[in-house]
């Protein structure tokens, strides 16, 4: 891949710089800052350069809307204080441009763009939409290998039109995990957690043969107890996936992979609720589980205590409510804990987060700011963005 110093002559250049600064956020405020602190180092290259830049990201899923709920501006003033530069947010629809509009002043130098994801021909990879996005820059950037694994247009098609390169931060990331993949002691437990369930079970089924432990937590493990026969009440689960599930206990049972998942949980009426502990066969029908119980976290410790590396993605619970969130610290604790013992490598803006709440994370081996792209990327599968740069 073409990389960002590998370019000369940056001066007055308008780059457009592909970000993930997809934070965990509530109530319009940002719940961990790791992915826009990572950034920074190409940032500031990029403006000691004295290039003109253009961030494009996104946010949650708004699925093409508008959702005021999901801007970047938060992002935004945040960039501003770390910087301390002047970032203007543009929430005008890009097919409105014309060629001047972006940097209005002589010394304008940082342009936001408001959430990609607001438009639909973003997910669609559309080409006109890419083609129309290249129109304002010269060259384009993606340092954001965490939403690489997506054929989206700011991410894939958008280098079918400008020269392209792989910025300092997503040439990191894949530094580090290449060598991670390459050299790994076994036993290997993976703990999969979060709330994306439908995008990590395709991905999953495809780690199995890879691990020998495979920990179902968060919002993932519901899926797997609803499929096991118990009343999961409230809680957020997807339909549709039986069958993916039928095959991964099938694929476990042949690579002699060993399936984890909740023994017991913490559940509540609402996610602002306070924790009660209840076993499996105790869950009513208006019970949320957002949490690990004691006893799987008792579970999760034996099998690490005999492992030789941990793969963790996705928190245990609902960690944006403390009450919920001692799962996620028990696990990240667990693991530092384990430091010198066990090779640990974590992934994932929510994982990130836990591991800063309870100052973990610099006891692990290496953190990626990726989530599902390091699962894909552990399956050893073709990453779009990546590819998209070396074509
Ligand atoms: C992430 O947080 O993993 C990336 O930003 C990708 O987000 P997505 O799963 O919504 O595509």
């Amino acid at each position: 891949m073409k990389k960002i110093e590998d370019l000369d002559d940056l001066n007055n250049k308008k780059v457009l710089l592909r970000l993930d600064l997809n934070v965990p956020l509530k109530d319009g405020k940002i719940l961990d800052t790791t992915r826009i602190d990572k950034i920074l180092l190409t940032l500031n290259y990029l403006i000691k350069k004295k290039a003109k830049i253009i961030i494009i990201s996104h946010i949650g899923r708004p699925k093409g809307k508008i959702d005021k709920s999901l801007s970047m501006l938060p992002v935004c003033h945040y960039l501003k204080k770390k910087l301390n530069k002047e970032i203007e947010l543009v929430d005008e629809r890009i097919f409105n441009f014309g060629s001047n509009f972006i940097f209005k002043k002589e010394n304008d130098k940082i342009i936001f763009l408001e959430n990609i994801r607001f438009y639909e021909q973003e997910e669609k990879n559309d080409e006109e939409f890419a083609k129309t996005l290249s129109n304002l820059g010269e060259i384009y950037v993606n340092d954001a290998f965490s939403c690489s694994h997506r054929a989206h247009a700011s991410v894939d098609k958008i280098t079918k039109f400008l020269p392209s390169y792989c910025g300092i931060q997503m040439d990191t990331e894949i530094s580090a995990l290449s060598k991670v993949t390459s050299n790994i002691d076994r036993p290997i437990t993976c703990i999969i957690g979060g709330s994306k369930i439908s995008t990590k079970l395709t991905v999953i089924k495809n780690l199995i043969p890879k691990f020998e432990n495979l920990i179902f937590v968060g919002g993932m493990a519901n899926n797997i107890l609803k499929h096991k026969g118990f009343n999961i009440g409230k809680s957020i689960y997807e339909t549709e996936y039986h069958l993916i599930i039928d095959e991964i206990f099938s694929l476990a049972k042949k690579y002699e992979c060993k399936i984890i998942s909740p023994i017991d949980v913490a559940v509540g009426k609402k996610v602002e609720d306070k924790a009660m502990i209840k076993e499996l066969s105790d869950i009513q029908n208006d019970d949320i589980i957002l949490d690990i119980g004691p006893k799987t976290i008792d579970l999760i410790y034996s099998i690490l205590d005999k492992s030789k590396t941990v793969l963790w993605n996705g928190p245990a619970g609902y960690f944006e409510n403390p009450n919920f969130a001692v799962g996620s610290k028990a696990i990240a604790k667990k693991i530092s804990d384990l430091k010198n013992k066990i090779y640990s490598v974590a992934g994932g803006g929510d994982t990130i987060a836990v591991l800063n709440k309870t100052k973990a994370i610099e006891k692990l081996n290496f953190v990626s700011t990726a989530g599902g792209a390091f699962l894909e990327y552990l399956e050893g599968k073709e990453i779009p963005g990546i590819k998209a740069l070396n074509l």
